[in-house]
């Protein structure tokens, strides 16, 4: 296998952020990735998926290895559930159109997410009232100090809002190499009642959705809200939506009577991160090459040459407003190395 120098990683990140791994190997086989997590010569390793949740601030004296793993098997079926078992090198949204293509559901609300399968139990990947964990049968993993192979369960891989094992006590101990999802064979649960998939889905004069029009009309609100990562530069959302206390979200309210909320349970309140940055001012905001997205305030991205350090200044800016306006503190849910 062939350990490359000086890379660029700009093809390797959504953002495209220009900056160089010292070293660099795309794995794609188990035993490629057990070989090169054995290699003592290059002490720090990082893992990389699809490059979609990340800011990249500078140049990586690390061996980066892009887990390319690749296939799709349907493991089991019968007349209610198929399981599918993905390796983690796979693309996200090409996984979705495959299970539709199939007419397997669960996950047509989660379409044109970017980045890839083995990331996506990381973060929890969530849209339109789905989480990944919804559909999450067990993960396979490979311890990266031992090279042994375990599996997890959905319980332990403690998912919550965006969060789970491996961003907090896992961190940095396992990498991903497949993924097990349990889909509908038929009589599909239909997700509609999230953000505008009925308003959508009536536009386009679709009254009984199947879940090939469930994803469409997810591909068309996304297109029209977010951008694309290949014309620009991005991460989906940058920040998460904060959650406060019931109490603290009254005394709020009573400031900002507009301010859009979701219920998490009866004592907390999830607020849209979205719409404390463009009360903010800072929608469609540019300094240089790195803006917030005209259409979504929580997406920053890149115009073309904006570094790293660049996108994590205006991000710090928009933390320190929205704190000293609201008194909530926002926080990245993209990686920032
Ligand atoms: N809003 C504004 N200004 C904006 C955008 C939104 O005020 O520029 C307000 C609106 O009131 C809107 C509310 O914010 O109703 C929520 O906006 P939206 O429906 O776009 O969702 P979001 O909470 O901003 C979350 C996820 C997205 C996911 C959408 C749809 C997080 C951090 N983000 O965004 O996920 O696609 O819901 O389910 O939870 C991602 O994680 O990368 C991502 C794109």
């Amino acid at each position: 296998m062939n350990i490359q120098e000086h890379v660029s990683l700009r093809p390797y990140n959504t953002f495209g952020i220009d900056v160089k791994a010292r070293y660099f190997a795309e794995v794609t086989s188990i035993a490629e990735l057990s070989w090169v997590l054995q290699q003592n010569s290059y002490p720090k390793k990082l893992i990389l998926g699809g490059g979609s949740n990340m800011l990249l601030t500078g140049d990586l004296d690390s061996l980066v290895i892009l887990i390319g793993l690749k296939g799709k098997e349907v493991v089991s079926s019968d007349d209610s559930h198929t399981i599918i078992r993905i390796m983690a090198g796979e693309n996200w949204h090409d996984l979705v159109l495959w299970t539709l293509e199939r007419d397997l559901g669960g996950l047509e609300n989660l379409s044109l997410i970017p980045g890839s399968v083995g990331s996506a139990p990381i973060q929890n990947i969530g849209a339109y009232g789905v989480e990944l964990k919804d559909h999450f049968v067990c993960c396979e993993l490979m311890d990266i100090s031992t090279q042994t192979l375990h599996t997890f369960s959905l319980e332990d891989c403690k998912f919550g809002y965006r969060d789970s094992y491996f961003k907090n006590e896992g961190k940095g101990k396992y990498v991903i190499t497949s993924v097990t999802f349990r889909l509908t064979s038929k009589d599909h649960s239909l997700r509609t009642g999230y953000g505008t998939i009925a308003a959508e889905l009536e536009k386009a004069e679709v009254f009984h959705p199947s879940i090939q029009d469930i994803s469409k009309a997810v591909i068309s609100i996304r297109q029209q809200k977010l951008p694309d990562p290949a014309i620009l530069g991005n991460s989906g959302s940058f920040f998460k939506n904060p959650v406060v206390s019931k109490k603290s979200f009254e005394k709020l309210q009573q400031s900002y009577p507009d301010i859009p909320f979701y219920k998490v349970d009866e004592d907390e309140i999830k607020i849209p991160a979205a719409w404390l940055i463009d009360f903010c001012g800072f929608k469609g905001l540019r300094q240089g090459d790195a803006g917030v997205h005209e259409h979504q305030a929580l997406v920053l991205v890149n115009y073309g040459k904006a570094t790293g350090a660049e996108i994590l200044r205006l991000s710090q800016q928009i933390q320190e407003t929205v704190k000293s306006t609201f008194g909530i503190a926002i926080v990245p849910e993209v990686n920032v190395l």
